[in-house]
Order: C-alpha cells, then structure tokens, then sequence
C-alpha cells in the first residue's frame, strides 16, 4: 500500500492557502523532546512531528491540542520500531536468517500494529543499508550483505509495516533508512566517512531503498554519513538527482537526527543558517531534533535564499503523507485498545516461529545435536544463558526483559525430570571472577553434557557500537577454554548482534548454534532446537570471517586479475562461514543442476533445476539458493550473485526438485552508462546449499535486453 498520498491535492491546496509562513516551517520541524518550549509550538500549530514519544495518552493529548491550535494539522509521531514494539522480535539480522519473508513482513506488521495503538505513525525502519563490514554494530539491524536479498527483505518490511489491518489505509508509514551508504564508513566506525563509486552505489546500496520505495513507503530517512565528499542530508545529487528522480521517490526526506546541522562540522555549510538553506533546498524536508529550521528557515524564505515554492512543496510533501494515513480522521487510540494488542498470544506465538528459524547451526560434529531430554547432568554455563535483557538486543522500544524467556529457563522447562540441570555464570560479558569460573569449570567436569551461552551484551551492537575485535570477549573466552579441556560434549550457543571471529571455536567446540538475539522467546525457541523439537533452517545472511584482518569480506566481490594468486601470509583468504551456509539436523544430497535449454532470448527463459534428497530419517527444510555469474562484460561483475532461492521442506528420504527460472532481467546490471541492461554473452548458473555451491549450467544470452534508461545525468551515447 502506497503511503504517499498523491490524491490528496485539493485538500491540501486549500490548507496551504489558509497557513501562514511560520505555520508552514513548523510542519518541517521534527522535535525528539516535548518540553514548555514544544508544548507552546503545538499550541500555535507551528510544528509537524515528533519522535521517540509513544503512550496512547500522552499521543492523544497531544493530538487533540494540536487540533485545538490555529493551524489544525496532526503530528507525525515517529519512533525506532526495530524489531518489535511490545512483542520482542529477534533483531532483523537473525531474522532475515530465516529466508522467510512471508513471516518477516508478519513481524514488521506486528510491530506496526503495536506502535500505532500506542499512537506511533511513523516508524524509523527498516534499515536496509547493505552490510559489509562486521565491525559496524548497525550490521544487526539490517538483513546483511547482499543487495538482491536485501532489497526483498526491505519490500516485506515495508509491506509490514505500512499494512492495511483494520481499515482502508495504513496507519504507519514506514521510513527506510539510512539513504544512502551509510553502512560503509571506513574501518566500521560509525558516523565516519565513507567512499562509494556511482558504479558501487547503484550496485549495492541503492536497490533496497529502490524496493522499499516501490513497496509504498511514505518517507525515507537521510543519513549522517558523508559519501564521497557529498553528506547524505545535505546533497542536492544524492537526494533530487538519484532519489527523487531516478528512483521515484515522491514522499518526504526525514533527516537523521540533526544531520542537516552537522553539515557545519562536516565543513559544507557556514554555519547552521547555511545548513539550513543548503538542507532545504537540496531536498531535506523534515529536520530531526536540531531545531535549526525552526531557527532560520522563515527567515531565509523572506530574503529569498529558499523560494516559497520550494517551501510550499516540502509542505506538500509531509501533508500528503498525513492525508494518506488518514490522520485528519482517525480515532484516536487508548489505553484499552493497546492493552488489547500488545504482547497478544499470536503476537507472542509468532515472535515464537520467527525466533526458531532465524538460528544458524554452524557445526554438529558427531550429530551432538540435537540433545537427549534426557541429559543426565546438564551443565548451562555463562552470564548470558540467564540474562534476560541481552536477548532483545539494540533498540528495545517498549518490549519488556521480564517477559524474555532466558536459554536457561527454556533448556530447564524442556529437559524429563529426571534431567539435572545446574547452572554457572563462570564469566560475566567482559569480565569474571577465578572462584566463579572454577565453579563452573568443575562442575561441566562433573556434567554429560555442557551448553555454554556466550556472546556480547545488548549494548555491544546497534549504534554506535563498533568493534575493532570481533572475537568472543577475552573473559567468555577463556572459560570455554578451560570448559573444553575439562569435557568434550560442549554445546557453544552464540548471543550476538554481528558475525564473531569464531577459529578456534570451529577447531575445537563439537557443536555452535548462532542465536543472535532472539527477543522475548529467546529461551523456547532454543529449547525447540537443542532438543530437537524444530529442526534448524537458519542461513547466514553476511560472512563470517576468520579474522578482523579479512574484512572487508563478502561473497559477490568483484572478479581479480589474479584470483589465484590473491592471499595472506598469515591466514586463509576464504570466510569461516559463507554467505548462505547453515546446517540441519538432516543430510541434503543434491543431484546435478541441469537446465531446458542452453540459450536465451531477449524474451525467453531457461528453468534450471536441482533435485535435492533428504538424505536422512528427520523432516528439514533446505534454503536451495541460485547464483549468476556474469562471465564477460563492459566493466567486471561480481564473482557471483544470489538471484533466487526457494525452501524446500522435506521429508525423511524425500527428494524434491527446486526449478528456477531464469530470465534476462535476472541478468541485468547497472552499466557504466547508467542503463539497467544485460549484455550478450555467457552466464554460469549455479545452485547449492551456499554462496561456494560450484555446480552449475552455462547459459548464453543470445541478445542485448536493456531494462531501464540511462540515469539522470548520464550520458546516454556513452
Ligand atoms: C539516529 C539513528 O541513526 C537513526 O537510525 C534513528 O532512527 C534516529 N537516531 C532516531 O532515533
């Protein structure tokens, strides 16, 4: 459902003719506090939203006064609703593990209904900026690092988010972020600069924000960051040139907190009045927080350094979106109708669904998995395994930790009677005492079984929250150690918001689970798979690398000259874990990949397919993921491109064979002319069970199809 409200021309023309100049400034004033001073600006009617403010009261209240004012227009209410409002989702980087979209768009509509019975319309998500380098803690935030997989998933989150649930129009609008290229600060530092090529930002960080826009979503959010010497909230190309006209975008741009005024410290604007005037007329129409609109933004309209015009259409923009959220109109919310719908038992059972397949088997030596309820003396070690704040990870909105069910807890209320479960902090997250880790290391002597919950705090991801080592804390480490020595059987369960440089816990730990943060049901959802009551179907959606030194390390990286002799003197150049890998307590044999044909036409396509054997007496479901490599081009291509998927559920025994079809869109790129176009010549196809799958079909494309024109700016003869 689109959010941007085009149809509401006539209404708008007429409030825009009845609003002063000052009352129109105000709609392009976003505050994320609510003191005296912005009490009196809704009292006047000279202010369009506010943020982080939540509570069906409070909202209404201040709704109603705002209706009451001389310039009755209602306020746009954002908040940071990330991965659940009151429900506690698994953080979206476990999520998009789960390959499902279906049950992410649920998630994201789940959140929306929360938060806007809480009187939330504006919702500050997705994320949906590509991530390629594991030290940025935001990487927990979003659905990885691939730009095809990513851009489905921030389409469903849209949908979610902006769904039509109990009436005719959305009652949120969804607000991608962080336009554009954010994810690529240098060093993983957030904030910091970052260098993107045109070529890059069209390959990879542009086609999320492109599905989120063709989903409907009614705002986008610009970013801090500077890109190529352009900052994002403050360029004219980034956002007229390539948002606004190459990718259609027609709501209106909410700049991340304060970072119109930050073009002053990034050294393009004089001071906040020429940031203003630079933001302004560049595109920027809602400033968030720093009120320097409020400040300068009348003036610089009456000495004619921003055009009404340019006003009026900013105005425009934000009153469309209000129009098309039937905010003019809508019952106001209340207490009771919230605490109808928040934390629901549906709510909750699909936070449930959701939780269990967004984990990652990463090894089962000798099936250790799943675990025997009856385990005899279960040993459950570390800080985490019964915390109940970790497990919701970043941005906790109005989820509560007293309703997270810890890996403790869960594993306790899984086991027969009979089942000894004794449990040892041995470490905190950074630190930890010798007599409690001894405590614990004797006792997993004593035990059959060992399951160790390691990993980061909630606050070691998420903003601002980079990390130059990304292996488990030194404290946590260290025990695991001692553990292993003392007993073999060690499950190592991970709580974290990024990938971990795991080496030495691939060479000596029997069994790894990924749980990520896994929200409220954190603790079910693990019992569910220790245990063998759901079958893991997670796949990792970024790279695990070996270690820091790797990174930047992703799989569709562009071709070498010298692929074979590319390496280190001190480490493997191969990930830990690829893209796409995931194990399950089942064994996928996969036939040959074959195909119908061998040639394809402008408007033909090929099927390719594979069957694949459950080769196993346990039901599981396969994530079957299909692969393209460009063979030659005008400029080099990604060594290879996820382009499908399908999930396979099967049966012990069952075969069942994945089709694809493959058409010339899918071999389409961004040119150096700026056409989305394929260009004749040979394809490799391959499919498998992750990104290093080599099986595959050659295929040819016997002519040249072009997709889309040249991008604004561009020379089309080139
Ligand atoms: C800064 C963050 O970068 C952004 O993601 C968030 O939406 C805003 N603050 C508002 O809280």
């Amino acid at each position: 459902m689109r959010c941007v409200g085009l149809e509401f021309e006539e209404q708008i023309n007429r409030l825009l003719a009845g609003m002063t100049r000052r009352q129109k400034v105000g709609q392009l004033v976003q505050y994320g506090s609510f003191r005296e001073y912005e009490r009196s600006l809704v009292d006047k009617g000279e202010i369009g939203s506010l943020l982080n403010f939540c509570g069906s009261t409070l909202v209404s209240d201040i709704q109603k006064a705002i209706m009451h004012s001389p310039n009755p227009i209602p306020l746009l209410i954002g908040d940071d609703v990330i991965h659940g409002y009151a429900t506690g989702f698994p953080i979206p980087l476990a999520e998009s593990c789960s390959f499902d979209l279906p049950l992410i768009e649920e998630t994201a509509a789940i959140a929306a209904r929360e938060a806007s019975a809480d009187g939330v319309n504006m919702i500050f998500a997705p994320m949906v900026d590509i991530a390629r380098d594991p030290r940025w803690g935001r990487v927990a935030e979003g659905a990885g690092e691939d730009p095809y997989y990513g851009s489905l998933v921030a389409a469903a989150r849209v949908r979610g988010l902006q769904r039509n649930d109990w009436d005719d129009r959305p009652h949120v609008t969804a607000c991608p972020k962080h336009y554009i290229g954010y994810s690529a600060a240098e060093g993983g530092r957030d904030y910091d600069y970052t260098e993107i090529s045109e070529q890059t930002l069209r390959e990879v960080y542009l086609p999320p924000f492109e599905a989120a826009i063709q989903a409907g979503a009614g705002t986008v959010m610009s970013s801090f960051n500077d890109v190529s010497g352009h900052p994002a909230s403050l360029s004219h190309h980034l956002l007229e040139d390539v948002l606004r006209k190459e990718l259609g975008f027609e709501g209106p741009v909410v700049t991340d907190w304060e970072s119109v005024q930050q073009g002053v410290a990034h050294g393009v604007a004089a001071d906040d009045k020429d940031a203003v005037r630079i933001g302004i007329n560049s595109g920027a129409e809602i400033d968030m927080n720093s009120g320097i609109y409020d400040l300068y933004a009348e003036q610089l309209v009456q000495e004619g350094a921003i055009s009404e015009e340019r006003l009026d259409e900013a105005v425009r923009r934000i009153l469309r979106v209000k129009f098309a959220l039937g905010l003019f109109e809508q019952n106001q919310t209340t207490p009771e109708k919230a605490a109808a719908i928040h934390r629901c038992p549906s709510h909750v059972e699909t936070a449930r669904q959701m939780a269990r397949e967004s984990i990652v088997l990463l090894k089962n030596d000798g099936a250790m998995l799943p675990l025997d309820k009856k385990a005899g003396r279960l040993a459950v070690i570390g800080f985490l395994a019964d915390s109940q704040g970790d497990a919701l990870g970043c941005w906790q909105c109005k989820t509560k930790k007293e309703n997270v069910v810890t890996p403790l807890a869960g594993i306790r209320s899984r086991v027969s009677p009979d089942t000894q479960v004794e449990y040892y902090i041995g470490s905190g997250i950074l630190d930890g005492s010798e007599e409690e880790a001894e405590k614990a290391v004797e006792g997993a002597a004593r035990a059959d079984t060992v399951v160790m919950v390691l990993g980061e705090a909630c606050w070691m991801s998420g903003e601002n929250n980079s990390r130059a080592h990304l292996g488990i804390p030194p404290a946590q480490q260290r025990l695991l150690r001692r553990v292993c020595a003392v007993n073999p059987r060690v499950v190592l369960v991970l709580m974290n918001g990024r990938p971990l440089t795991l080496t030495w816990e691939q060479e000596h730990v029997p069994a790894i689970l990924e749980s990520w943060q896994l929200g409220d049901t954190c603790g079910d959802a693990l019992a569910d798979v220790l245990f063998g009551d759901y079958n893991p179907s997670g796949r990792l959606t970024i790279t695990f690398p070996r270690c820091e030194g790797q990174i930047p390390l992703y799989y569709n990286r562009r071709t070498s000259g010298r692929p074979e002799l590319i390496r280190y003197l001190d480490e493997e150049t191969a990930p830990l874990y690829p893209f796409g890998y995931g194990l399950s307590y089942s064994r996928f044999v996969y036939g040959p990949v074959s195909a119908d044909a061998d040639r394809l036409a402008a408007e033909g396509a090929v099927q390719v397919s594979v069957t694949v054997t459950n080769d196993s007496a346990v039901a599981g479901e396969e994530t079957v993921q299909l692969y393209i490599r460009d063979e030659t081009a005008s400029i080099t291509r990604p060594a290879r491109e996820l382009k499908g998927f399908q999930k396979l559920l099967l049966q012990p025994h069952e075969s069942r064979r994945a089709v694809f079809t493959v058409t010339p869109a899918m071999l389409a790129f961004v040119r150096a002319d700026g056409r989305l176009a394929a260009e004749p010549g040979y394809f490799r196809v391959y499919a498998g069970s992750d990104s290093t799958c080599e099986d595959g079909v050659r295929l040819l494309l016997t002519e040249p199809v072009q997709l889309k024109p040249p991008a604004a700016g561009k020379d089309a003869n080139a």
